[in-house]
């Protein structure tokens, strides 16, 4: 089972991070030396994946700048003997095919995915939400490829989160438990409230599925009442037939489409990376020894803790 394409959906506006998304796409938040969808890349090419179908909107020209060359910084790093400093995007255009597809009306993550369906044959493919990101020695979507290839369906990456936070994510249903990690779906509800949800099983924006889901989003693209999910299509899909798998992928997720978790991800990533842990963990140990501080929102300033007595 060859799987080499992916499909990143990449055109929602990213409001929660207003104004700064006004002219710069969520995507392109910089996350030390990157921008968030670099690693995204990376993980696939790392995954033997090579082809990405990135669907985009207006003003999302940045992302295409980033995967592609640029004549004139390329000759003054030359001139400077300093192209390392580019070198991984250099590696991602020479080896990596990008097709841009245009979301034009902002109806869904189903509708999204379902836009970029001329880049797709008759074959198993990736999604990736780049608002999710995921570190690990086997990268999240290869770990995923191998269970689509061992049981030759569809395969949603999970994860177990609170069952306060169901509500945030597409929550399995589970028909069968295979082994401690893998579980054969019954159904998938897009956000339940907390006692209709049917596990704590959430789904974490990778995927790999079968083309057939085209077929089921075209179908049920008429009764969509606002947006299209693509839950609603993998729920067609388990309705006729298909299997599909979830298992739980091991490694560190961040869900980068909120500011909070953006933060965490560039504290837990820096954390690991020598350039910056020194320092870093030097200055959080400072900031915890320093509780001494406070906000003075009236006067604008930060004054002394008055002291305990
Ligand atoms: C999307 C999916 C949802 C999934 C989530 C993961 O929702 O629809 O099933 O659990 O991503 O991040 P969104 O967060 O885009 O609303």
């Amino acid at each position: 089972m060859d799987i080499n394409k992916v499909i990143i959906p990449a055109a929602g506006l990213g409001t929660r991070f207003l104004p700064w998304t006004k002219a710069v796409p969520k995507e392109m938040l910089p996350l030390l030396d990157k921008p968030a969808i670099q690693y995204i890349i990376e993980e696939c090419l790392t995954s033997q994946i090579t082809n990405f179908s990135i669907v985009n909107s207006k003003s999302k020209q940045a992302l295409e700048s980033h995967f592609d060359s640029n004549t004139n910084l390329e000759l003054i790093l030359k001139e400077r003997n300093k192209t390392n400093l580019i070198a991984s995007t250099e590696k991602i255009f020479r080896h990596a095919n990008f097709t841009y597809v245009r979301q034009t009306e902002p109806l869904g993550l189903g509708h999204a995915i379902w836009t970029a369906r001329n880049t797709i044959g008759k074959e198993y493919f990736g999604v990736i939400l780049p608002d999710e990101l995921f570190f690990a020695k086997n990268p999240g979507i290869k770990q995923l490829i191998d269970i689509a290839r061992q049981e030759r369906a569809s395969v949603i990456a999970v994860q177990e989160v609170p069952m306060n936070s169901v509500s945030s994510y597409g929550i399995i249903g589970i028909k069968k438990q295979i082994t401690p990690k893998l579980f054969q779906v019954s159904q998938l509800i897009e956000k339940p409230k907390q006692k209709e949800a049917p596990s704590n099983l959430a789904i974490i924006g990778r995927y790999v599925l079968s083309h057939k889901l085209f077929n089921s989003l075209e179908k049920i693209t008429p009764y969509a009442t606002e947006e299209l999910q693509l839950t609603d299509g993998i729920n067609h899909m388990l309705k006729h037939g298909e299997k599909v798998f979830a298992y739980k992928i091991q490694g560190s997720r961040y869900d980068i489409g909120k500011p909070i978790g953006w933060i965490k991800a560039i504290i837990g990533r820096a954390l690991q990376d020598q350039r910056y842990a020194p320092a870093l963990r030097e200055y959080l140990k400072d900031l915890d020894a320093s509780h001494s501080f406070l906000y003075d929102n009236d006067q604008n300033l930060i004054k002394p803790l008055p002291k305990k007595p």
